[in-house]
């Protein structure tokens, strides 16, 4: 389904991605697991048409998508959850989903897509009326990830949806994440927190000042000496 070969981008003369090869196919879960700085958000940022390849290229469903519009990409399927949520805090709940069903293949599978947002996400229901930026923060990352989900996902990437939630909202949030892919989305999940991400991965990559150094089936990769020391402190 995504297919990158030999991916480079960086910022002015700073080269952050460096040699980035990976591929998702359909319905799989691929976990990229990496440190703080070491270029994922600017990979995905690549993959979603908002930051330019210097080289190297992008396929999407058989198709080159490396110079195409974000808004192209995003009519094509693939849909991005961004860190930081992104959220429009004066608008309710409600509008902000709507907003994610802009495109015309999702606006048709509207009705279909907030049933099932709100199945999953049952507190998004109870508070549909309110403004987001009164939501607590698990509940503003669940918003995010419901308003992705109106964007009729073919592939789903998550960018770090974990972080700054806690312990408790952490396992809820992989529990969703499981979720979402039993209704037959293909994801890709961007996390720091390695051990949950690979824990329910089909697949991993382990990138390193923005080069993949590992990747294989995810037990496999649990079971690496290297990344037992680097990331899970054993
Ligand atoms: N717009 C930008 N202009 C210049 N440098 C940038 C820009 N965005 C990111 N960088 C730099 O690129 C490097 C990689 O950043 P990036 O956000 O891709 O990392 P990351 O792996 O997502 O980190 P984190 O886990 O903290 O989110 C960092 O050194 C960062 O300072
Ligand atoms: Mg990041």
């Amino acid at each position: 389904m995504l297919t990158i070969n030999d991916l480079y981008v960086g910022y002015g003369d700073t080269l952050v991605v460096q040699g980035v090869s990976l591929d998702v196919a359909e319905s799989e879960l691929v976990s990229l697991v990496g440190a703080n700085g070491v270029g994922k958000t600017t990979l995905l940022k690549t993959i979603s048409g908002l930051v330019r390849a210097k080289s190297g290229e992008i396929l999407f469903m058989g198709e080159n998508i490396t110079r195409l519009a974000p808004d192209e990409i995003v009519a094509r399927g693939l849909i991005q959850v961004a860190e930081g949520r992104k959220l429009f805090p004066a608008m309710t709940v409600l509008e902000n989903l709507e907003l994610g069903a802009y495109t015309k293949e999702a606006h048709k599978q509207k009705k279909r897509n907030f049933e099932l947002v709100f199945e999953m996400l049952p507190d998004l229901k109870t508070k549909a009326r309110n403004m987001a930026g009164t939501l607590s923060g698990g509940q503003q990352q669940m918003l995010a990830i419901g308003r992705g989900l109106m964007s009729a996902p073919k592939l789903l990437i998550l960018d770090e949806p974990s972080i700054g939630l806690s312990p408790l909202l952490t396992q809820t949030m992989f529990e969703i994440i499981g979720k979402i892919k039993e209704q037959g989305v293909t994801l890709m999940l961007v996390e720091q927190n390695v051990h949950h991400a690979l824990g329910m991965a089909d697949r991993g990559y382990v990138i390193e000042q923005g080069r993949i150094v590992l990747s294989g089936p995810a037990m496999k990769l649990l079971h690496d000496e290297h990344l037992k020391k680097a990331y899970l402190g054993m």
